[in-house]
């Protein structure tokens, strides 16, 4: 009985799936003839932005696709500020949170839409060993390291340069950090791309290489809220993650080492389900690494995000074995862009990652990056919506 109700829920899962992926492809022709007839036009901009600190300049740039699609990018943090998309009446909303001055994003500690590097997430103790050497890293979060420490990636200059190719525009940006920077060992030259294609694709490529052993894993920290930034929790929001399995955390939110399955607990996403339905049997909120089930290396689906009222879909695919769901529990009323306020659950993050404390956990995807190899790691969210709930 319980099979035949499971075959059922799986088989109408299915045919609303099907039917959302089909009024998804009528909608972005509709909104094709729409844009068309408007001649939005693929285009990158450069402005100087705001100084930081330092009297350093720091530069915006405006991405826009043929179908309207607008994305700001500024080189501080190589941090996406801004991101507008259309909702099912095509109408266009910011979801990405942020804030309006540089100052505060030079003071503030949320992440917002930063490139996180040398190490995304935490590493216990801000201490690892590689090659009978240990390194001490900069510990800013209690005694373990968070997000590549005091002064991480998303918190440095990076240098720009905008590109355009057919059907896609972008920039890319490179940053050289240098040998013990924060702890790491070897000097690391980074490149990170942002990709703004007529798909609706937002794609982020990373790269880097070394000239010593060191440990790497990057992200970006954008946290969404599909229904426009400042507009209401993202409790409604319909998540779907393609992972059986997850890392559990101590209270530290340091990984305990286990690869625990998701079913009955209130870590499975495996079906969609709205974030808000089990997140109080959730210790603090969602803040927990995904096993995806592709496994990383290649691009997979790895999550999708269905806001209701809007109609907006997003769906994550990554190269990464991992994807953090955090649900912005550390937000705490703090302003935002255009005086929104962002409280607690306001925004999401879906971080690709390689999972937290890999470089002290022999049974994790390793982390190493040695001279001669190259780091990659790719990064879509491709944006649509459905006229229909799903
Ligand atoms: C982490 C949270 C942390 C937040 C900071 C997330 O990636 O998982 O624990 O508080 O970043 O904004």
């Amino acid at each position: 009985m319980k099979k035949k109700t499971e075959f059922v829920y799986f088989i109408s899962v299915f045919i609303a799936m099907l039917i959302a992926i089909n009024s998804c492809q009528k909608q972005s022709r509709s909104d094709n003839n729409k844009t068309s007839a408007m001649e939005v036009k693929l285009d990158v901009k450069k402005e100087a932005f705001w100084k930081n600190p330092e009297g350093k300049n720091v530069d915006l740039y405006t991405l826009t696709n043929s179908q309207g699609l607008k994305t700001k990018i500024m080189t501080y943090g190589a941090t996406v500020v801004s991101l507008e998309v259309p909702d099912r009446n095509g109408k266009f909303a910011d979801v990405a949170l942020g804030y309006d001055t540089l100052e505060e994003y030079v003071k503030g500690n949320a992440y917002f839409g930063a490139t996180i590097g040398r190490y995304a997430n935490r590493i216990a103790k801000g201490r690892f060993t590689l090659n009978g050497v240990e390194y001490k890293l900069a510990t800013n979060d209690g005694e373990n390291h968070l997000h590549g420490g005091n002064k991480g990636f998303d918190k440095v200059i990076w240098e720009g340069e905008p590109f355009k190719r057919e059907g896609a525009v972008g920039v890319k940006f490179t940053y050289l950090s240098k040998d013990g920077e924060e702890g790491y060992p070897g000097n690391l030259a980074c490149t990170v791309i942002y990709t703004l294609t007529d798909s609706n694709e937002l794609k982020i490529s990373y790269e880097a290489v070394t000239d010593k052993p060191t440990s790497i894993n990057f992200t970006n920290h954008t946290y969404f809220n599909l229904a426009g930034h400042g507009n209401g929790d993202i409790l409604n929001h319909e998540l779907m993650i393609n992972a059986d399995k997850f890392t559990p955390v101590d209270e530290e939110l340091i990984p305990t080492g286990e690869i625990q399955s998701v079913k009955n607990t209130p870590m499975d996403f495996t079906h969609p389900m709205t974030i808000g339905s089990r997140i109080g049997e959730v210790k603090g909120g969602y803040d927990h690494n995904y096993v995806i089930n592709s496994g990383g290396d290649l691009l997979a689906l790895t999550a999708r995000v269905y806001e209701p009222t809007s109609g907006r879909i997003m769906e994550v695919y990554t190269t990464v074995p991992g994807v953090q769901l955090y649900s912005g529990n550390f937000l705490n009323g703090a302003s935002g862009k255009q005086g929104k306020i962002y409280y607690k659950h306001y925004g999401f993050t879906l971080e690709t990652q390689h999972f937290p404390d890999s470089p002290n956990r022999p049974n994790f995807p390793s982390t190493i990056l040695n001279p001669g190899e190259k780091y990659i790691h790719l990064d879509i969210y491709k944006f649509g919506s459905s006229p229909n709930k799903l």
